[in-house]
């Protein structure tokens, strides 16, 4: 069969046995080979338990965070007209639905947990898997993190003090976000259920949020409640939609920057694919369901916006959502928006949390990095705990434990990204990271999309439970193309930052994988995509 072709180590039907996988000098998880071998404990992939809904919750979970509720300052001011900032929000959503369908059909046909960092190998080589490892380990993922963090504890500063936040000191802020940072780590730690739950629980909020916010809007600019603007039904003939739109194409691509960012995030669920129970009608529906919702309450919301608020003050605030709740209900209602938006950040931090821990986790199980990142559970012979089941606590504990029982989870993985994650919150500079997250993630994004294309050509036959529609891949990639190099003109100091961290990955590589290469390091460390047949697909 031509999977055999393609996987020969896999065909050889017990895998990596075959390859006379030592045991290990430690006697701990290296990962799936040794995982596999010891009896199946210790390895996430083989205890699938996500479902749809919670890979649609991760999806929504991070993509909903804080852009939102703060970006459209900066897409309505460079867009120039709330007309044209609404193009804007469409055009972002639609380019970050491109992205994530093209990567719904790699998830499927490569079905293992680690997005793009599997993709790349398998597509381009190990190296660009690396490579992709070593910045979303390093600073991708606890980077981005740091973001949401830092907005996170800025709003519940807000809603604790009130308007007068902004002079307090930034220090009490990030106090605020290292403790939801501990927090939200700690329920990761403790199950995947309860994160999962998490996750599911600020989905459904985030939705009813935005809901409210636009049944709030209309209601109140259609009964003219709204006191410096019109009743709605004169508001909708006499706003200017694209009176003063701009024409200047860098202003459009700050836009569109904003409003990408408030989309990132559709990457999520392909982390953690290895660990869904049917990625493969699963992944697709996930990324198609929760896109367009994603697409619709963003662009009613933004309409809510602009029904309510004047554009000067849409243009001047980048609390935007916190002004709107000032504006309709006083007081309470910035109090009650700026915790609505401190819990949206918090559901994204759990979301990208708990993927983030899977992707150091295969890192480990890669020999990436050391292998106790690899490690599932406390001790490293992957025991479970579980936590007495009386009867009174049983309900309880079996809403949120899994079958695997208490810290069945990746914890010393969670624990490096959030120790990274806490690092930049303290000393991370906040138009840094986003610039740097914005290029390097683009770039990775074009790359991964880029060897979708490939993949078709090199291997056509390849099992694809899901194929996208060809142009979504070659539209991602134009529009993703320009972005990035859009951003090397403007901003070349940042763009060369960005090139020499990730060339300073390729000694790393030598280091870490080269020698693997060379026979010095066995070959038993890295073998997750190369074993994917044999473990991605439920053991098929
Ligand atoms: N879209 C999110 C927001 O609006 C940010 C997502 C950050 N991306 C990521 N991969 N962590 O806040």
């Amino acid at each position: 069969d031509f999977n055999s072709a393609l996987f020969p180590l896999s065909a050889s039907g017990n895998g990596y046995t075959a390859l006379g996988t030592p045991a290990t000098p430690h006697g701990f998880e290296l990962g799936l080979s040794n995982g596999a071998s010891s009896g199946g404990q210790g390895s996430l992939e083989k205890h699938k338990s996500l479902t749809c809904l919670n890979g649609l919750s991760l999806v929504v979970g991070l993509i909903i965070g804080s852009g939102v509720f703060s970006s459209p300052a900066s897409v309505n001011s460079n867009a120039g007209s709330p007309g044209a900032a609404l193009v804007v929000w469409a055009i972002a959503g639609l380019l970050a639905w491109t992205g994530a369908a093209s990567y719904a059909e790699l998830g499927g046909a490569i079905p293992l947990n680690g997005g793009a960092q599997v993709y790349l190998s398998k597509i381009f080589g190990e190296w660009a898997g690396f490579l992709f490892t070593w910045c979303a380990v390093t600073v991708l993922k606890p980077g981005s993190a740091a973001i949401i963090a830092i907005i996170f504890g800025e709003y519940v500063v807000r809603a604790v003090i009130g308007a007068d936040s902004m002079d307090a000191s930034p220090w009490i802020n990030k106090g605020v976000a290292l403790i939801g940072l501990a927090f939200v780590t700690a329920i990761n730690c403790t199950s995947t259920k309860l994160g999962t739950r998490a996750a599911d629980f600020f989905m459904f909020f985030k939705f009813l949020g935005l809901l409210a916010i636009t049944m709030t809007g209309i209601i109140v600019a259609a009964t003219g409640i709204a006191y410096d603007k019109p009743a709605l039904s004169t508001t909708w003939k006499t706003t200017n939609w694209f009176e003063g739109t701009s024409t200047s194409s860098s202003q459009w691509a700050v836009a569109l920057y904003a409003g990408l960012w408030a989309y990132d995030g559709w990457d999520n669920t392909n982390y953690v694919v290895g660990e869904m129970l049917n990625p493969s009608r699963d992944l697709p529906r996930t990324i198609h369901t929760s896109l367009p919702l994603v697409i619709v309450a963003y662009l009613l919301a933004n309409l809510a916006y602009v029904f309510v608020l004047p554009n000067e003050v849409i243009n001047a605030s980048n609390t935007v959502a916190v002004a709107f709740g000032q504006t309709v209900f006083g007081p309470l209602g910035s109090l009650l928006l700026a915790l609505t938006v401190s819990a949206s950040c918090f559901g994204a931090l759990n979301a990208t949390t708990f993927t983030a821990g899977r992707l150091v986790y295969s890192a480990g199980k890669e020999g990436y990095i050391p292998s106790l990142f690899s490690t599932i559970g406390i001790s490293r012979s992957g025991q479970r705990m579980r936590l007495p089941r009386r009867p009174h606590t049983k309900r309880f504990t079996s809403f949120i434990s899994d079958e695997q029982g208490f810290f069945y989870t990746p914890i010393y993985a969670m624990l490096l990204n959030a120790a990274l994650t806490a690092i930049y919150t303290i000393i991370g500079d906040f138009t840094t990271l986003t610039t740097f997250y914005g290029v390097a993630s683009y770039l990775f994004y074009f790359l991964a999309v880029v060897g979708l294309i490939v993949l078709r050509v090199t291997e056509p036959e390849l099992e694809r439970p899901y194929k996208c529609w060809i142009v979504t891949p070659v539209v991602f990639c134009c529009v993703s193309l320009f972005l990035v190099s859009r951003a090397v003109f403007a901003t070349p100091v940042q763009a060369c930052v960005v090139v020499a961290f990730i060339a300073a990955g390729v000694p790393i590589y030598w280091w870490r994988v080269g020698r693997r290469h060379n026979g010095r390091r066995g070959r038993s460390e890295g073998t997750g995509w190369k074993f994917w047949r044999r473990w991605g697909r439920g053991g098929g």
